[in-house]
């Protein structure tokens, strides 16, 4: 089946149609279908059952399909039901699951707490992996501002490996209400969008933008690099109707 033929049987909305080729490339990747010349369509590329993915076909002897769809169900009623919703009645599936757009689900004082850990235990490793082989990048620097850090903990550690700076933790106001900073770390609540686009240009003098994030679609011979580039361009696709971003 082509990816059109895909979208159409699938009854997806034009708006929305982009997301089912991301779908596919994780899918391709479990091994659930392959990706390769259609004879019985010219020779046009498109996605064909695995032997694995034949146990999931409904109705057959020996099919999966009851057991996986009463394991996904949430989650696949959500993503069915979003990918045929009209396109502005519900932003994201995590909104049509919970009512809520994520960040305001966040505001919930439990969720942001397990939030708050999740986040900073990832920033708490990746700031040392930033510390001990990036550092340079620091060198000859004074002022730092980490655009939302949350909770602060690449900004605490790279404060306290790097002594000569001083950072500013940006992030929502109600994430970084009640922090309490030190001599050299402070945190700032605002919203980046409106504080950046109240302006027409950002000129950074002697100034340098450090960027740590997901680059889909790089180191792809690393397996495991690749499943967790997948899985996070699918998380921001479900939470935020987003997309990691890749090389270009
Ligand atoms: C993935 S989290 C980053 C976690 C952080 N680096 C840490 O170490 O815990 C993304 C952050 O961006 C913040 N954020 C999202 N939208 C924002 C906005 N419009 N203005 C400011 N911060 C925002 C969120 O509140 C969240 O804390």
């Amino acid at each position: 089946m082509t990816l059109w033929e895909l979208i159409s049987t699938l009854h997806v909305q034009p708006t929305k149609a982009h997301c089912i080729r991301h779908l596919m490339c994780i899918l391709i990747h479990f091994g659930l279908f392959e990706l390769r010349d259609l004879e019985e369509v010219d020779g046009q590329m498109g996605y064909v059952l695995t032997c694995v993915s034949q146990l999931l076909v409904k109705d057959k002897a020996l099919s999966a399909a009851p057991f996986a769809l009463f394991l996904l169900r949430p989650l696949a009623k959500g993503h069915c039901a979003w990918m045929r919703d009209g396109e502005d009645v519900h932003p994201t599936t995590y909104e049509m699951a919970h009512s809520v757009p994520a960040w305001d689900a966040l505001r919930n004082l439990k969720a942001n707490s397990l939030f708050n850990e999740a986040m900073a235990s990832d920033s708490s490793l990746i700031a040392r992996v930033v510390v001990d082989t990036c550092g340079g990048v620091f060198e000859g620097l004074s002022l730092v501002v980490e655009v939302g850090g949350r909770t602060g903990m690449m900004g605490k550690a790279i404060t306290e490996a790097f002594l000569h700076l001083e950072c500013t933790v940006f992030d929502q106001p109600h994430m970084v209400d009640g922090l309490v900073g030190t001599e050299r770390l402070k945190f700032v609540g605002g919203d980046l969008f409106v504080e950046i686009t109240l302006v027409d240009a950002v000129i950074l003098k002697v100034g340098k933008v450090v960027m740590i994030d997901m680059v889909v679609g790089s180191e792809t011979e690393d397996h495991g690099s690749t499943e967790t580039q997948l899985f996070f361009d699918m998380l921001m696709m479900v939470t935020f109707n987003v997309k990691e971003r890749d090389e270009k």
